[in-house]
């Protein structure tokens, strides 16, 4: 008798349940994914204690018929593939043929299908065995009912969490395919009780009203970007938030939502000098590129992709999100934004939000200009002039600190120093990667004498130092010769910039010449930008908003703080109660 034996088909079907259905949620995201690629345009799920006991899902797709509802229950059958070129680029969720027989074969399953309303097929099911067929009057559309998960395999029962923290799986689960497919009316229902109910939208950021709320989906930023084959769009937090609310992740790779380390690291390396070290934003992220560029089948529960080349994906995602940071929508808000939308019968279903705020959409959001000027009005005489969205409108200083103008969408303030900080520090990193800054030769030299660790300081950063403009005369012993300095602005005090940038980088350990560069353009841009309460003329504020409006990030300062802060029309007009 041979040692080697071919394991039946209910072994198999078991130990591929153990690679595809991790916990309940798993389920879930099969059955819906099941029902997605049937078409559906309605799926309902159903849990009861966190899916332990029962998870049911309904949907209004294609159905299937008697012959094809028993072949759905055999390993590897499957309508989604025929051959193994057909992998190259599948569109739909499934196409091992592999998950109903598995989760069949570890719980007591039900699956009632119709292909036209009135006549289906019910087929029941136990570990995997069927124990009944018979004909069932059903609307078109399947329901699939899976109960005591695991019942005969203890030793993944003892696996499961409390139904609590499986339950939240599930809602998490089902949250993201809700996010990949805006155009489908999902609820869930937990212990008899509705907990989500979303109606078909037309855009992500509905979508995510619909889920969290019209004053959440209103915070978010759009992301809209192009770069070679690969698309990039979607919402990611604004940075002045980042922090503040719980983080969401959310990724798609061509409409299949998934995990993926290297897209979210590559979105967060966006928000580089926009936040401080640590926080990690929210976002929502749905990348499109050529099908055969993907391949899909790499995870056991198709939770993972690998892309063909990664590289060009990452960059694309970068850039796409940093675009969307640069925007003038990016910065901090008082008070905030609420999205609300309109169904086709008029009601109004973003469900926090509150009557009467403003109705914004994506589009409005996108089409407003970097810093543009207050829309011309005929009858308004103080718009009467001719302005293009790249000119300057009238500027003013408060309190020696803050530079107010005003903007299509509301009062915008500006806080000089940061400001400035932001424009210097893009023209230092500028300076640093490819040549020197422009510098200004002293008629007379400074003289520095400084203590052994500034000295040390000094000679770490020396190479650097002088590409940013600061040409130094031999250094012996404690005493530095300074010949030429950088030129920021009139009341530049180069003498006192380099002590206190010299004081900063004491004791500094920076690995890496990019971390290295960010530090000291971060250090330098700092002690030499203009100051809080220094009176500005001006010209100095024409050229101020000039140079921050030509930066990458206009809205961000470099420690993570903001460079604008906007008090919207809506929100004033809602405190003096006029909304
Ligand atoms: N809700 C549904 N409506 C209509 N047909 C369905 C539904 N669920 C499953 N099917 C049919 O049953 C087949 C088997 O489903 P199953 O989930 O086991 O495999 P798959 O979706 O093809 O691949 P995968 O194992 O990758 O999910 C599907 O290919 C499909 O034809
Ligand atoms: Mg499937």
């Amino acid at each position: 008798m041979p040692l080697i034996q071919v394991l039946p088909g209910a072994v198999a079907d078991q130990i591929a349940a153990g690679e595809v259905v991790e916990r309940p949620a798993s389920v879930v995201k099969e059955l819906v994914e099941n029902a997605l690629d049937a078409g559906a345009t309605t799926v309902d799920v159903a849990v009861e204690e966190g899916g332990h006991k029962l998870i049911r899902v309904s949907d209004d797709g294609s159905g299937m018929d008697r012959e094809d509802a028993s072949l759905a229950l055999v390993r590897h059958g499957t309508s989604k593939i025929r051959t193994a070129a057909d992998l190259v680029g599948v569109s739909s969720f499934g196409f091992r043929g592999e998950a109903l027989p598995a989760i069949a074969s570890i719980s007591r399953f039900a699956m009632e299908t119709s292909e036209a309303d009135g006549h289906g097929v019910s087929i029941e099911t136990s570990g995997g065995a069927v124990t009944a067929t018979r004909e069932a009057a059903r609307r078109r559309g399947t329901t699939v009912k899976v109960e005591q998960l695991f019942y005969n395999v203890p030793a993944r029962r003892k696996f499961l969490r409390s139904a609590r923290s499986e339950w939240r799986a599930i809602a998490d689960t089902l949250n993201s395919v809700a996010l990949s497919r805006p155009d489908v009316r999902f609820s869930l229902s937990h212990d008899g009780k509705e907990v989500l109910s979303l109606p078909p939208v037309s855009s992500l950021r509905a979508r995510v009203s619909g889920i969290w709320g019209g004053k959440y989906a209103g915070s978010l930023l759009d992301v809209d970007d192009v770069a070679g084959v690969v698309q990039v769009s979607g919402l990611v937090e604004r940075p002045a938030d980042v922090g503040t609310t719980t983080r969401r992740v959310f990724v798609a790779i061509n409409g299949r939502s998934i995990r993926d380390i290297g897209i979210v690291r590559a979105a967060e390396a966006a928000y580089r000098s926009t936040i401080s070290a640590g926080l990690r934003p929210s976002l929502f992220l749905d990348v499109r590129l050529p099908a055969n560029a993907v391949d899909v089948n790499v995870h056991p529960a198709k939770a993972e992709v690998r892309f063909r080349d990664r590289w060009p994906v990452e960059r694309a995602v970068e850039a796409a999100v940093r675009r969307a940071l640069g925007s003038f929508d990016s910065s901090a808000m008082v008070g905030g934004r609420y999205y609300t939308t309109t169904n086709r019968s008029g009601m109004d279903f973003g469900s926090s939000a509150i009557e009467g705020v403003s109705i914004l959409s994506p589009a409005q959001v996108d089409a407003e200009p970097l810093f543009s000027a207050a829309p011309e009005s005929q009858d308004d005489e103080a718009h009467a002039t001719v302005r293009t969205p790249r000119e300057i409108p009238p500027l003013f200083q408060f309190k020696r600190t803050y530079i107010a103008f005003e903007h299509a969408d509301g009062l915008v303030l500006i806080d000089q120093h940061s400001a400035h900080e932001r424009v210097l520090y893009e023209e230092f990193m500028g300076a640093l990667e490819t040549g020197r800054a422009p510098a200004q030769r002293l008629l007379l030299p400074i003289t520095l004498h400084l203590g052994p660790a500034e000295g040390d300081a000094f000679e770490a950063n020396r190479e650097y130092l002088e590409k940013l403009g600061f040409e130094v005369e031999g250094f012996g012993g404690s005493t530095l010769i300074v010949n030429s300095v950088p030129m920021p602005h009139a009341r530049f005090d180069a003498e006192r910039c380099l002590r206190e940038t010299l004081d900063a980088l004491t004791g500094d350990r920076v690995a890496g010449t990019a971390t290295r560069h960010e530090h000291l353009a971060a250090t330098v841009a700092c002690k030499a930008a203009i100051k809080a309460g220094e009176e500005l003329s001006a010209p100095e504020m024409r050229s101020l908003f000039a140079a921050l409006r030509d930066t990458q990030l206009p809205a961000h300062d470099v420690h993570g703080r903001s460079t604008i802060v906007q008090l919207t029309w809506d929100e004033l007009d809602r405190r003096f109660g006029r909304r």
